[in-house]
C-alpha cells in the first residue's frame, strides 16, 4: 500500500493517550482523524458515561461497532479508538478487512494510571485503583492482537510517538 493509503487505528489502555497521539499524527500527516469516542458522543448527543449508565454497556459496545463502522467506511486514516473497542472481534475485523494497520500503544499500568488520575475525562469503567490494574491485565491478551505494538515510554512525549508512527508506518 503506498504512503497515501496507509490508515492507522490506534489501541490500548484507557489513559494511555491514543486520542492524543492521534491529534499529532493528524498534525502531522494533514489528514483527518477521527477519535471514536468523540464521534460517538457527538452522534448520540449524550455523553460516554450517560450511555453507559442508562443504555448498559452491551448497548454501549453496539453503538461503538456501529459507528466504528461509519468512520471506517468514510475513508478516515487515522482512527483513536476507546480502551474497549478493540475487545470485540466484529471490531478487530472491521479494522482489517478494510486495510487499516491496528497500532497498540502499550504502555506500563503506572503510566496509564497516573494519566487516568490527572484526566478530567470520566471513565465509568473504572472503579478504584486495583480493578483497573486487574483490567490491565486482563486485556493485554487482546491489544497484542493488534498488528503493530509501539512501546509508549513514560519519559517519550506524544508529539515524539506520532513522529516515530509516521515515520515508521506512513513512509514503509
Ligand atoms: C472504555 C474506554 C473509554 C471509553 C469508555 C469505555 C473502555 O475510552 O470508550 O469509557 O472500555 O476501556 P478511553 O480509552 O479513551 O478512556
Amino acid at each position: 500500500m503506498s504512503q497515501n493509503q496507509q490508515r492507522v487505528v490506534l489501541t490500548g489502555f484507557m489513559g494511555v493517550g491514543k486520542s492524543t497521539v492521534a491529534r499529532h499524527l493528524s498534525y502531522l500527516l494533514r489528514t483527518e482523524k477521527i477519535d471514536l469516542d468523540e464521534y460517538i458522543e457527538k452522534n448520540e448527543k449524550r455523553p460516554i458515561p450517560d450511555i453507559i449508565a442508562k443504555d448498559g454497556i452491551e448497548a454501549f459496545r453496539e453503538i461503538e461497532t456501529n459507528c466504528l463502522s461509519r468512520i471506517i467506511k468514510r475513508g478516515t486514516r487515522i482512527i483513536s479508538l476507546g480502551g474497549g473497542a478493540w475487545l470485540t472481534e466484529a471490531n478487530r475485523e472491521l479494522v482489517k478487512s478494510n486495510g487499516c494497520t491496528s497500532v497498540w500503544l502499550e504502555s506500563t499500568f503506572e503510566h496509564c494510571w497516573r494519566n487516568i488520575s490527572f484526566s478530567k475525562k470520566v471513565r465509568p469503567l473504572i472503579k478504584n485503583r486495583k480493578q483497573a490494574k486487574e483490567l490491565f491485565e486482563e486485556r493485554s491478551r487482546f491489544y497484542c492482537l493488534a498488528e503493530w505494538h509501539f512501546i509508549v515510554n513514560p519519559g517519550f512525549n506524544s508529539f515524539e510517538i506520532a513522529k516515530q508512527i509516521s515515520s515508521e508506518i506512513f513512509t514503509s
